[in-house]
């Protein structure tokens, strides 16, 4: 270890879930594209024992999951991110990712995607408990997904997508992702229909990815906001976004993640208008692009 370079560095970026969250956890397809946002992790030789020398991210958790692949002495951790933290866009993944490609430039051997997804996942582990495997996939492959779960595991299939002008939305409040999917749990079988027609959706909603169709996939947020509302995951604040989005030109808006909260993503051809006018009023909004497939 002391051996390597003085400082190396790995990038990975965050995602987000386009359609399809919730009716995913019972087999249904969801979709997801990494971002052109992510997380930097810069290591450095240091004297003395390892330890973050400055971070972006403040997690209780950090600690461990970077004592879990770094040795215990002589590394110096810098970490940055432009991703909102704790808002399902990915971010402790995108720092697991990073960081594994870091450690990676650090011993001399290449960052494999074996590598990334079999200890980004390990990371994971460490903030998350049980993650569904989708964050670490998204960020270590880039691209967009088409993904479900089966008996046998998930299954991840890249897709294609066309850039989108995406604005995010923060609510400033984070959503409690486990008492979420509970709750559209104690609310089946009679939203089961809803599910259903979530899951189709999603399948509607790719040759118009690959396609760049704009009008439709603004019409399918729509509609997916819609049905998110009605199985129990959307809330007050969600809502007074979706409705400034469309008021600001957005095609069609929805909550992006477990909902309660979180971010919303907006389909805006023209962005200015909905960023100075959420800004205006507090809100942090941000513009992110679909982020390239990892080559
Ligand atoms: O908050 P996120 O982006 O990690 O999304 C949660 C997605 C759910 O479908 C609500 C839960 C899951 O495990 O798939």
């Amino acid at each position: 270890m002391s051996d390597g370079p003085r400082v190396v560095s790995g990038t990975a970026p965050g995602k987000l879930i386009l359609f399809g969250e919730h009716a995913v956890v019972y087999g249904h397809p969801a979709v997801a594209v990494a971002v052109d946002r992510g997380t930097q992790v810069q290591l450095e030789a240091l004297d003395g024992p390892t330890r973050v020398l400055a971070a972006d991210i403040s997690d209780p958790r950090l600690d461990q999951a970077l004592a879990a692949v770094l040795p215990a002495h002589g590394v110096g951790i810098r970490i940055r991110t432009d991703l909102p933290v704790g808002r399902g866009m990915g971010s402790s993944a995108a720092l697991a990712v990073a960081l594994v490609r870091a450690l990676a430039a650090w011993e001399g051997t290449p960052a494999s995607v074996e590598r990334c997804l079999a200890l980004g996942f390990e990371i994971e582990r460490v903030f998350h408990g049980r993650p569904s495997g989708l964050d670490h996939t998204v960020s270590t492959r880039g691209g967009a997904i088409r993904y479900r779960r089966t008996d046998a595991g998930p299954v991840f299939q890249p897709i294609q997508c066309a850039p989108l002008p995406l604005v995010v939305l923060d609510t400033g409040i984070a959503g409690d992702t486990a008492q979420l999917v509970a709750g559209v749990g104690a609310r089946r079988p009679g939203i089961d229909p809803v599910l259903a027609r979530i899951g189709q959706l999603v399948d509607e909603m790719i040759p118009a990815l690959a396609a760049g169709d704009l009008p439709t996939l603004g019409a399918g947020m729509t509609e997916n906001q819609s049905l998110l509302q009605q199985i129990g995951v959307s809330s007050p604040e969600i809502e007074a976004l979706v409705a400034l989005a469309v008021q600001h030109g957005a095609l069609g808006a929805k909550l992006a993640g477990a909902g309660g909260g979180g971010v919303v993503i907006a389909l805006v051809p023209d962005p200015a208008p909905l960023l100075a006018a959420a800004r205006a009023r507090g809100v942090d909004a941000i513009t992110v692009q679909p982020g390239p497939p990892v080559p």
